[in-house]
């Protein structure tokens, strides 16, 4: 069978992933703005959901439209529709010609929030992933990991409209239950504690970014 990941030779994806509020945006941007100073060619940051003109409309579906309450199921297929566009039109391209995609979340965001305790989902994920993408993986994921209360601290002060109420805090804690699993099953996946101030955490997440990007 085609394993994708070696037709890359030089170009790979790197993820971050991590519950709302673990500070991948504010990760994302230090990083960008070091690859900007060190003129660093050559690596393109993304996001999902989005990612493409079709992405970007799943993600305010399911982002902002909140009259829709859709089942885990829908999410899941809303969510690989749009993956399979990124993957094809977006990462794939730019992995075949040598570069590096950073994305701010991944397939591990769709098992970790859409699965929950549940096994019959997780095995259509698994399906699906299989059938639409080969197995295909990140090479490195950064995985920001962090106390659900303290992360809904940050989001409070963030934005005081969004207010998360219990049921959203035990949601989260199956999140990154689902999240710390998955990285005791996947080497690729690197733990952070992103409880550590800014500064500390990005020289840790650095150091290892730097590490695969020479590996090259
Ligand atoms: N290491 C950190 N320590 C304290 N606050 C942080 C840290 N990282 C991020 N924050 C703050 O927490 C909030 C959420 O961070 P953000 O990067 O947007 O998280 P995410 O993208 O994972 O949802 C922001 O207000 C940000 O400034
Ligand atoms: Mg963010």
């Amino acid at each position: 069978m085609l394993n994708r990941n070696k037709l890359n030779k030089g170009g790979f994806l790197i993820t971050f992933e991590g519950i709302d509020g673990s500070g991948k945006s504010t990760q994302i941007k230090k990083l960008q703005n070091l690859f900007k100073k060190k003129k660093i060619k050559n690596i393109y940051f993304t996001r999902e959901p989005g990612g493409s003109e079709f992405g970007n409309k799943v993600r305010k579906l399911l982002l902002n439209d909140s009259n829709i309450n859709f089942t885990n199921e829908s999410q899941i297929l809303l969510l690989l529709a749009s993956r399979f566009e990124h993957y094809n039109r977006f990462i794939l391209p730019i992995i075949k010609e040598n570069g590096i995609v950073i994305s701010d979340r991944f397939q591990d965001s769709t098992y970790a929030y859409q699965c929950g305790n549940n096994k019959k989902l997780y095995d259509i994920l698994k399906y699906l992933n299989y059938s639409l993408f080969r197995n295909f993986e990140p090479k490195l994921t950064i995985l920001l990991d962090i106390n659900p209360k303290l992360a809904v601290q940050r989001i409070n002060k963030r934005n005081k409209k969004n207010l998360f109420d219990k049921k959203t805090l035990s949601f989260y804690k199956t999140v990154r239950k689902n999240y710390l699993k998955l990285a005791r099953e996947k080497k690729r996946i690197k733990v952070f504690d992103a409880s550590l101030n800014k500064d500390l955490l990005f020289d840790n997440i650095n150091k290892i970014i730097t590490k695969e990007i020479d590996k090259r």
